[in-house]
C-alpha cells in the first residue's frame, strides 16, 4: 500500500486490515504510518510492516521493489501515493514535475512489475492504481496531474485485459473531491476548500468501500460517486469538453494575465 500514511491510502490499510489482511505500508511520514499501522494491529490483529521510502528516489523505489519481488504472491497492490500542484505546467519547477512523474507514474509502474508475476503464478490477487476524475479532464493550471492520471487510466484498462485470465484484477479508481490531507499541503495554501461546493466532496472512507465493491465486480475503471459517474460519461464522451471549451480559454488565458 503506497501513501498509507494518510487519507485514502490509510482507510484502504484500515479496509483491508478488516478483512484479516496483513498490509506493507509505505510512506515518507513515519508518525503517520506509525499511528494508523498501531491503530490496526491493535483493532484488527494483523501484521503490519511500515516501510519509509520516499517513492521520488531511486534507491527507495528499487528497494521496494525488491521487497515486493521477495515476498511473493500479493493479495492486493494498491498504487496510491500522490500529490498535487499548482499553477502553470512551465511556472512550476522541473524538480516537482519529474517527482510527480515518477511517484504517479513510474512507481505504479515498476511495482506492478514487480508484483505482477506472482500474482499471476498463483492465479490470483488485485491491483488497484488510484487515478482520478482528473484523468478524463483536460486542465489548464493542473496539466501533469491530468496526464498522470489519464496514464493511469489507460494503463490500467489494457493491463486489465491482459491479466483477467490468469486470474488477477485490475482496477483504476478514479476519485472527484476527497477530503483527505491532498489539499492541506504546501501546494495548496492559496486555495480554499469551500471554493467547492460541499455536495462535490466525498469522504475516503466511502471512495475505498466503492473501490472494494466494484473491484469484485470486475468494474476496471471505477469513478466514485454518483455525481462523478454522471460527470465521467460525459467527459468520456467529450460532450462536455465541447460545452466547456469557452470557459476552458477563458481560465488559461486569465492565467496568461495572472503572471
Ligand atoms: N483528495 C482528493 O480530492 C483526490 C481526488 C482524486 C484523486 N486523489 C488521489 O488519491 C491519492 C491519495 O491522495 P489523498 O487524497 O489520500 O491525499 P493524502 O492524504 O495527501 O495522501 C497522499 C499519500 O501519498 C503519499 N505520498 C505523496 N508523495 C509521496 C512520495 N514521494 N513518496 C511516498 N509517498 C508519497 C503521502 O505520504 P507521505 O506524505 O507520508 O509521504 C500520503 O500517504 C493520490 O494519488 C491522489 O492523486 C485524491
Amino acid at each position: 500500500m503506497t501513501g498509507a500514511s494518510s487519507g485514502i491510502g490509510a482507510e484502504f490499510v484500515r479496509k483491508l486490515a478488516a478483512r484479516g489482511h496483513g498490509i506493507v505500508m509505505v510512506g515518507r511520514r513515519r508518525e503517520r504510518l506509525d499511528a494508523v499501522a498501531h491503530e490496526v494491529r491493535q483493532r484488527y490483529g494483523v501484521d503490519v510492516d511500515v516501510q519509509i521510502a520516499d517513492l521520488s528516489d531511486e534507491e527507495q523505489l528499487e528497494r521496494l521493489e525488491k521487497l515486493i519481488e521477495e515476498r511473493g504472491p500479493l493479495d492486493y497492490l494498491v498504487n496510491n501515493a500522490g500529490f498535487g500542484t499548482t499553477g502553470r505546467f512551465a511556472s512550476i519547477e522541473r524538480a516537482k514535475q519529474l517527482a510527480m512523474l515518477r511517484v504517479h507514474v513510474e512507481a505504479s509502474v515498476r511495482l506492478t512489475h514487480a508484483a505482477l508475476p506472482a500474482m499471476t503464478k498463483a492465479g490470483s490477487g488485485a491491483i488497484i492504481n488510484v487515478s482520478s476524475i482528473a484523468g478524463f479532464i483536460r486542465s489548464p493550471g493542473n496539466t501533469l496531474y491530468c496526464a498522470t492520471k489519464a496514464f493511469l487510466n489507460s494503463f490500467s484498462e489494457s493491463l486489465a485485459l491482459e491479466v483477467r485470465r490468469h486470474g488477477v484484477r485490475v482496477q483504476a479508481l478514479c476519485p472527484g473531491y476527497t477530503v483527505t490531507d491532498f489539499h492541506d499541503r504546501e501546494d495548496f495554501a492559496d486555495w480554499r476548500r469551500d471554493s467547492v461546493p460541499r455536495w462535490m466532496w466525498m469522504t475516503a472512507s466511502d471512495v475505498v468501500d466503492i473501490s472494494l465493491k466494484k473491484l469484485a465486480r470486475g468494474e476496471v475503471v471505477c469513478v466514485a460517486g454518483l455525481r462523478y459517474r454522471l460527470l465521467a460519461v460525459f467527459l468520456r464522451s467529450r460532450l462536455l469538453f465541447r460545452v466547456l471549451r469557452p470557459f476552458v480559454r477563458r481560465r488559461a488565458s486569465t492565467m496568461d494575465k495572472d503572471r
